[in-house]
């Protein structure tokens, strides 16, 4: 069966929620899906899998979540040749305007440079903000959700990414 590393971070949770529904899509695709907190887990168990899904909210303004920024030096390190990955994070697009979604952008970014295989981008449309790191073009790299401002619409995104993933990764 193909298998799937989900490598995930959260403070207060809807990081960690959304993570557990995407795990269960991945599943009902077919997919072993192999979840992990990266507060308490090693960098490099990522490399020993082909497809990765990532989710990290933003904080502090423009900042990743407390147990990715603790990892992130050895992350942008890291070699993803022959690595196909999906990046996924809650904001709030109506309180942190100028950075939704910055986490996707920092986390995505190196995982291209460093030779990784991006799917999942999303379109931004239906999404209210004015700037993100996140963007490329007219797309962000990857999902993003809005507990604070839509979370009557998280589920519904997460159902409609993992559907447009599923049949993407090797
Ligand atoms: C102090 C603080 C700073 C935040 N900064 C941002 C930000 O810069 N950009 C953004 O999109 N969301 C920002 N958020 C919103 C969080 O990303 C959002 O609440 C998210 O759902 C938290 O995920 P978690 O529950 O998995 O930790 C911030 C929230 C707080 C409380």
């Amino acid at each position: 069966m193909k298998k799937i590393g989900l490598f995930w971070g959260s403070t207060t949770g809807n990081q960690e929620e959304a993570a557990e529904l995407i795990q269960k899509h991945m599943e009902a695709a077919g997919y072993e899906v192999d979840s992990y907190d990266i507060r308490s887990t090693d960098l490099s168990k990522m490399l020993e899998y082909s497809n990765l899904i990532i989710g990290c909210p933003t904080w502090n303004v423009g900042e990743l979540q407390e147990d990715w920024e603790e990892v992130f030096l050895e992350y942008r390190k890291l070699d993803f040749t022959n690595i196909t990955g999906a990046f996924f994070g809650a904001g709030d697009q109506i309180s942190y305007s100028f950075n939704y979604l910055d986490a996707v952008g920092l986390l995505a970014k190196p995982f291209m440079e460093n030779s990784g295989k991006l799917i999942g981008k999303w379109s931004t449309e239906g999404y209210e903000f004015d700037e993100s790191e996140a963007l490329e073009g007219d797309k962000f790299l990857g999902l993003g959700i809005d507990n604070d401002n839509e979370e009557e619409l998280t589920e519904e995104r997460l159902a409609s990414w993992a559907e447009f993933i599923k049949d993407k990764f090797e």
